[in-house]
């Protein structure tokens, strides 16, 4: 049978993406379709809760999704917004901007659409964005700045995992001696944690170094911070922190707030009250946002403190199953919660990540060419205590030796 661009592109971004990293013989249809076992912490299952170690988040399907809504709903009864206004949705947005520590926010359907939104309103008729190389925006949002909003984007830091202020006066350096018909330079935008980077952090002083050289030249910042709630977690700046810095940031409602979609965009009230009139233009407006920002607003309550927990119970975890023989997880320099593991030659992953899955409900992640499987914390480790974790892979790692 003949596969068409539109699959195979499909398939190489699962390839691409965190989902390339699925348990082993789970395929992600399979994953989809392990509805029929409840298993994130709501479980009546003989094995317990799922714990996943690949994903961002909780990784919900259907019948858990509409579980949490329905548990959400009956404590709190749910208000519906109406295409986006009232309801949850603006108790959301304004739970946003208290967090963020900006005037507004607003909802969108998508971190894409943030995104170019953001960056076509704060450049005004400037035509170039400096984003960086490895960025969502650059490599991932199919050249909608170009093609859709008549801006240039200019890639930086190539083959570094974030860009500083010094690569930044260069690039705009070269710029002005180089081109001759110039046009204004109107955004520079900064993904963190940087996703093609295995979830590295910007160190805060590289942040504030580009924030007061931007002020002060009239340039405009903005945030990706589909993650943020994770650099903030191992990094222990505040998200109201790292907002401080930025004109406008981007937080997705998914990553690691559990809802099936969705983005807040925040920023000042002048900027963001132009939004729902673009966001119209380009179909984004949506009857009935409830289903995600209900979700991710039971998420958002309380975050720093349960992941402030996440953090240091992970970190026990990681000690504990470092003293099991062949089994290695290291931190990344500026890492947050992916660690690279690698197992000794004389234990199959094979063997262990089936063991897991079918014994104990645990996912772990496929190697990649040199044996490096990218080992990802996230709120589903507070699912069960360490012992019992540790004592599944103990196990698992005792039948996986050949
Ligand atoms: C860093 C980053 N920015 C933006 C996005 C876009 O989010 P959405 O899928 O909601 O368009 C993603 C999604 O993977 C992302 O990882």
């Amino acid at each position: 049978m003949k596969t068409s661009n539109t699959t195979k592109a499909r398939r190489d971004f699962i390839k691409k993406s965190s989902a390339s990293a699925l348990p082993f013989l789970l395929s992600p249809y399979a994953l989809q379709n392990s509805s029929k076992t409840k298993n994130h912490g709501h479980s009546n299952n003989a094995k317990g809760p799922v714990i996943n170690f690949i994903f961002d988040g909780l990784s919900f399907s259907p019948e858990e999704y509409i579980e949490k809504l329905g548990s959400i709903n009956a404590s709190q009864n749910i208000q519906p917004d109406f295409y986006g206004n009232g309801g949850i949705t603006k108790q959301l947005e304004d739970k946003f901007a208290q967090h963020t520590g900006k005037q507004k926010a607003i909802y969108l359907p998508s971190g894409t659409m943030a995104n170019q939104l953001a960056i076509k309103l704060l450049n005004q008729n400037n035509t170039k964005a400096i984003v960086p190389e490895n960025s969502h925006i650059f490599r991932d949002e199919a050249d909608a700045a170009q093609s859709v909003h008549n801006k240039r984007l200019i890639p930086i830091g190539q083959n570094k995992a974030h860009f500083d202020l010094n690569d930044l006066k260069n690039i705009i350096k070269q710029l002005d001696e180089n081109e001759v018909f110039k046009s204004g330079l109107g955004t520079v935008a900064i993904e963190n944690p940087v996703r093609r980077a295995d979830g590295k952090f910007v160190p805060i002083e590289t942040i504030q170094s580009i924030s007061t050289y931007c002020k002060a030249n009239n340039y405009k910042l903005h945030l990706d911070g589909a993650r943020i709630h994770i650099a903030a977690a191992y990094s222990n700046i505040s998200v109201k922190e790292y907002a401080s810095h930025f004109d406008t940031v981007y937080i997705s409602l998914y990553k690691y707030l559990n809802a099936a979609g969705g983005a807040m965009l925040c920023g000042d009230s002048e900027f963001i009250d132009q939004l729902s009139h673009q966001i119209k233009i380009f179909g984004g407006t949506c009857y009935q946002t409830w289903t995600n920002t209900a979700i991710a607003f039971h998420y958002l309550d309380d975050i720093e403190n349960r992941w402030a927990k996440v953090v240091q119970k992970a970190k026990n975890l990681i000690d504990q199953l470092n003293k099991l023989d062949g089994i290695s997880i290291q931190p990344l320099t500026n890492g947050t919660n992916i660690y690279d593991m690698t197992l000794s030659k004389n234990i199959s992953l094979k063997n262990l990540a089936n063991f897991l899955n079918k014994e104990h409900q645990m996912w772990l992640g496929r190697g990649d060419k040199n044996g490096i499987i990218k080992f990802t914390i996230n709120e589903s480790v507070l699912f069960k205590e360490n012992i019992t974790i540790v004592k599944a892979w103990k196990a698992g790692v005792a039948q996986a030796k050949i």
